[in-house]
């Protein structure tokens, strides 16, 4: 099959990879001009500046200039094409709703384009990333406006999550197709052949708005699942005495029907999907008015669990952050990525400073450019307590608290790396659960204070 990717971040451009893995001739496009040629260098560190995923960097340099081309002349490529993935930003507005400034100026660019095609074959498209429930029907208006013949709109949700994002996209849990009508299956069937009657892979076919849907309340379901640990399975284990919150969790997990996934309970859940979507779906059933309490409260425990460690540490541990140095380990929103959308870590920086720290030594293996850039002094004066550090140990040294904010393997079992850097009174704070040995740093006259435990303080 002929395609086309509409945006190539790290969506598009992980499915344009796949896509000419298996065999179809793909073309990705974007309006950005450093970025197509970047890609198109076949250069690691170009690459990767961009779009950093495993195994990425492999199928570009296999398939480019035989399967798979980048273009940032729509144009030229779009005759003869058979579907066109929309794989662009839609980030939120300030009252939650979905941004489509950038969807509809693309939109507007395919409409032009595929007006003025000489060829008659039918041309799906399809909308890839996250868009309200509705966005196909409204493409197809733009489509129609334009007088473009012979096309079909679809929604196609993607489920990738950042760092697996290849392996995702190759053995995906399931392909999710909406369309109208027969020939447009027909098309993405075609597109999707290695997916269709797989034994493992489930391949669900049904309408554009339910398509869209299903993305929305899969996120929301995740975040929701997430959000009822932290709020519920971790407040048990921080006011019951003598209940074991990671036995809770194996406990209750292993009933068949419930996830171990999401059941890590943690200072919150980050990254571009889970904040993004839920709000936008809050806002689309206000729309449609019907109550958003379930959701509302799902996003609000997430929100406050970013930083409630920091009250416990006041309220539980008698801890004053006033003129003191904490380091924050662990910026990004999770480990193995330098993205730090919605990361638990800007919220608990924001609130050590309006508690007046004196500094802040942070470090992070992979984000910390990425947090030179959003804590940037320019926009706040704040932000020059921030000190970055290339070592989880150094960043440790001359402090008198510690927060770990994310799940980077290296902070595990980090007890040995704190008792040779620093000396009580010491508090660490645990967002993440990472130091299963902590009752070695308390008998050493640590104050330990965990996500679902009670804090622990020297006798
Ligand atoms: C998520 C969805 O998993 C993916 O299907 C969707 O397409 C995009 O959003 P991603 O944003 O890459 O993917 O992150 P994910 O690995 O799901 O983690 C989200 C957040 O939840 C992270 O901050 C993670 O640390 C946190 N989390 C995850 C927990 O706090 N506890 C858990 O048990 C699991």
């Amino acid at each position: 099959m002929k395609i086309i990717i509409i945006g190539t971040g790290y969506v598009g451009l992980v499915h344009a990879a796949v896509c000419s893995e298996y065999g179809h001739e793909v073309n990705a496009y974007d309006i950005d001009r450093e970025k197509i040629e970047a890609f198109s260098s076949g250069q690691t560190e170009l690459i990767e500046k961009y779009v950093n995923e495993p195994g990425l960097v492999n199928i570009l340099r296999e398939t480019m200039g035989k399967s798979l081309f980048f273009s940032n002349d729509l144009g030229a490529i779009v005759e003869g094409t058979d579907a066109i993935f929309m794989c662009l930003p839609t980030p939120s507005n300030a009252d939650g709703s979905t941004n489509l400034t950038f969807y509809d100026a693309a939109a507007e660019q395919i409409a032009e384009c595929l007006a003025k095609r000489k060829d008659s074959r039918r041309v799906v498209l399809v909308d890839k990333s996250t868009v309200p429930i509705g966005t196909a029907r409204h493409l197809q208006g733009i489509m129609a406006a334009h007088g473009v013949n012979n096309f079909g709109v679809a929604s196609n949700p993607e489920f990738l999550a950042e760092g697996t994002a290849v392996v995702d996209a190759r053995r995906p849990d399931r392909v999710v197709v909406g369309c109208d009508v027969e020939e447009d299956f027909r098309i993405l069937r075609r597109v999707y052949s290695q997916f269709v009657n797989h034994v493992r892979i489930k391949y669900i076919e049904t309408t554009p708005e339910t398509a869209e849907a299903i993305k929305y309340l899969a996120n929301t379901m995740l975040l929701t699942y997430i959000s009822f640990w932290n709020g519920v399975g971790a407040k048990i284990g921080e006011k019951m005495p003598n209940v074991k919150i990671d036995d809770l969790r194996k406990g209750v997990t292993a009933d068949d029907r419930i996830s171990t996934w999401g059941s890590f309970v943690s200072n919150g859940a980050g990254g571009s999907c889970f904040g993004k979507d839920i709000a936008s779906l809050i806002y689309q059933l206000r729309q449609v008015n019907v109550s958003t309490k379930m959701l509302e409260a799902s996003f609000e425990v997430n929100e406050y669990q970013k930083v409630y460690l920091i009250d416990r540490a006041i309220t539980e541990a008698g801890f004053k952050f006033n003129n003191k140095t904490v380091a924050v380990l662990g910026l990004a929103f999770k480990k193995h990525t330098n993205d730090m959308r919605d990361a638990s870590s800007i919220k608990v920086i924001e609130s050590l400073l309006g508690k007046g720290v004196a500094a802040i030594h942070a470090y992070d293996p992979l984000a910390n450019d990425t947090a030179r850039e959003v804590f940037d002094p320019s926009k706040n004066i704040l932000f020059e307590k921030i000190r970055y550090f290339d070592s989880a140990r150094k960043a440790v040294t001359d402090t008198q608290a510690l927060f770990i904010s994310s799940d980077c393997e290296e902070f595990r079992g980090f007890s040995r790396t704190i008792e040779d850097s620093v000396k009580p009174p010491y508090l660490v704070m645990d967002g993440r659960r990472m130091i299963p040995d902590y009752d070695e740093l308390v008998a050493k006259k640590f104050s330990y204070l965990a996500v679902g435990a009670m804090a622990i303080m020297p006798e």
